[in-house]
């Protein structure tokens, strides 16, 4: 691809992620259930390369000669540690639940430290995958449970209780920040007392292409949903689970705007 036509590209991707943004400003936003219906559809249809690469399979290109994929787990395995170390409430994880599991990057970090890994995702193919990968590096049974977007309360049952609930890379992809409280209050219905939710969205950084979209599902998947920071903070309290602390990335290899919650249920 010649440097100007990259350049089209990005022009071309900018102008229809503001044409969004207009729309849904001036009351055109989709309703919840057509943007859930058009998750539903991209993440249970869709096969190829991109489709891999959005998943965090191990084999997509983007995890190709570079150690991505394992320091991506380790790392939030990591963010988990430090704050059940300064908690005070380490080990043993009877059970850890991975909500939108993907290709099993933090399955397979956190299969080894725990009794039990749940992997739960939209896509059953993509928790076939997840167990693949936890059955790789140990013995930790895992646990697939596929949920469909327009009810994601219905899992629970199928899941039980845990020590550890991790939502990483999924908030951005979730219909609209309203959904995103939801699964908020499935996080602090399945955790015990003490237990740590890790939970990474995308950040409102203030500029107006940083803005929950909530129009076009597959144009922008990771652009859908958006928080700012303090009201993010503010809505883990109001589902009555308390912030332990954010770490923010700006960039990094997969993407902009990371903030990652570490979470205590009280
Ligand atoms: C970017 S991957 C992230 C995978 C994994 N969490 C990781 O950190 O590597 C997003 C995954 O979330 C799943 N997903 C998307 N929307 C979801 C939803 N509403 N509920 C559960 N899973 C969802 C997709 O099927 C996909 O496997």
């Amino acid at each position: 691809m010649t440097a100007s036509t990259s350049h089209l590209k990005r022009w071309a991707r900018t102008t229809e992620s503001v044409l969004q943004r207009t729309l849904t400003a001036i009351g055109l936003s989709q309703s919840t259930a057509r943007i859930a219906a058009d998750s539903q559809a991209y993440w249970t249809s869709s096969h190829g390369k991109r489709w891999m690469a959005n998943s965090h399979w191990r084999e997509a290109p983007i995890f190709d000669d570079n150690d991505l994929w394992i320091r991506m787990g380790m790392q939030h395995l990591g963010m988990v540690e430090r704050s059940a170390w300064a908690a005070r409430s380490g080990r043993p994880w009877r059970r850890v639940v991975d909500w939108g599991c993907g290709g099993g990057a933090n399955a397979a970090a956190f299969a080894p430290h725990t009794g039990e890994l749940v992997g739960v995702d939209i896509s059953a193919e993509t928790v076939a995958e997840c167990g693949r990968q936890v059955a790789l590096v140990c013995d930790t049974p895992f646990r697939g449970v596929t949920v469909d977007v327009a009810e994601p309360e219905t899992a629970m049952v199928d899941i039980g209780s845990c020590d550890v609930f991790l939502c990483l890379y999924v908030f951005e992809l979730i219909p609209t920040p309203e959904y995103g409280v939801r699964l908020l209050h499935i996080a602090r219905d399945l955790l015990t007392p003490g237990g740590l939710a890790l939970i990474q969205i995308k950040y409102d950084d203030g500029r107006w292409l940083s803005r929950p979209r909530r129009r076009e599902y597959r144009r922008e998947l990771a652009g859908m949903t958006t928080y700012r920071i303090p009201a993010f903070w503010q809505l883990v309290e109001r589902c009555g689970l308390t912030p332990v602390s954010i770490e923010l990335v700006p960039r990094n290899e997969l993407d902009e705007r990371y903030a990652y919650f570490v979470i205590r249920k009280r």
